[in-house]
């Protein structure tokens, strides 16, 4: 894997890094080949609490489609390619653990796609972010034009889809595409900060968490309540619940083992 890096950073933290500086980090042929190799290795393990995604370099989160492999491209291939981006950009959504982007920087069309399908959105101030694909005469194709409703509401969402607006992170956070704006040169350690609070509560607790919320947003109220039920059940006969019981009785931090 060249062009995505894999470390697992502090315990039970992943990250994958974006690695394609020059190119803007965008999703060429071979990025999208690393990363779903590279999604293999994560849903092979269990002991991944939260995962984080990060580009390379100062500029760029990552550019979206390769533009310049998509000029040489016919048209079942551009086809294909845009399943494959969708795909992979499906594949990090249903990950069980917590995945957090961290815009660096640029995050455009697929780029924002990959950051929309994530959990929680972490942008430094000088992160700018935009659904570009209207003013290249295509929409977005990895879940764009259905995340980006969800998140924002649709008056928001259509505003800057059929404008291609790139709004600054600033602006980004006042639409609630992000949720937490983090200053220059800080995010790396904010982004940190934040997976380890979430590495310390009940792994299991977390990920029925997840479940229950993405479960639930897809359908109605009453079947999404049924969700949260079962996911709850599922908590209630692991040692962690009985832990975070026990550490409150003795006024200690929980140290939770994730059965
Ligand atoms: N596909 C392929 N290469 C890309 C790319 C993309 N999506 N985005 C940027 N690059 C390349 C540039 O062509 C340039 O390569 P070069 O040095 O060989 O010319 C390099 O990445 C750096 O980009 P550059 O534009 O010089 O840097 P910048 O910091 O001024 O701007 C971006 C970076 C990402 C803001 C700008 O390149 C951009 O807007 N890219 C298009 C993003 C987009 O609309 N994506 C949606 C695709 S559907």
């Amino acid at each position: 894997m060249n062009t995505v890096l894999f470390d697992v950073v502090e315990d039970y933290i992943g990250l994958i890094t974006l690695n394609r500086p020059k190119a803007a980090n965008a999703f060429s042929t071979e990025l999208l080949q690393d990363l779903n190799d590279c999604m293999d290795l994560i849903e092979a393990r269990d002991d991944l609490r939260v995962l984080i995604i990060k580009g390379s370099g100062e500029k760029a989160f990552c550019a979206g489609a390769d533009l310049k492999e998509r000029a040489s491209m016919s048209k079942n291939e551009v086809v294909q390619t845009v399943k494959t981006i969708k795909e992979t950009v499906n594949r990090v959504e249903a990950l069980p653990m917590p995945v957090i982007a961290a815009i660096n920087g640029a995050a455009f069309g697929g780029g924002l796609e990959l950051a929309l399908a994530c959990d929680i959105r972490m942008a430094s101030t000088e992160a700018s972010l935009g659904l570009t694909e209207t003013s290249l005469g295509i929409i977005p194709g990895a879940g764009g034009t259905q995340r980006l409703p969800r998140l924002i509401g649709p008056g928001r969402a259509k505003y800057l889809i059929y404008s291609a607006r790139r709004v600054s992170s600033q602006e980004a956070y006042q639409l609630g595409m992000i949720e937490v704006l983090v200053e220059r040169g800080k995010l790396v350690e904010q982004v940190l900060s934040e997976a380890s609070i979430i590495a310390g509560n009940g792994p299991i607790g977390v990920r029925q968490a997840k479940e229950a919320i993405q479960s639930g947003l897809n359908t109605n109220i009453e079947t999404g309540l049924d969700i949260e039920e079962a996911c709850y059940k599922r908590t209630i006969p692991t040692n962690d619940r009985l832990e975070g019981i026990q550490a409150f009785k003795e006024k200690r931090k929980p140290n939770f083992s994730g059965n």
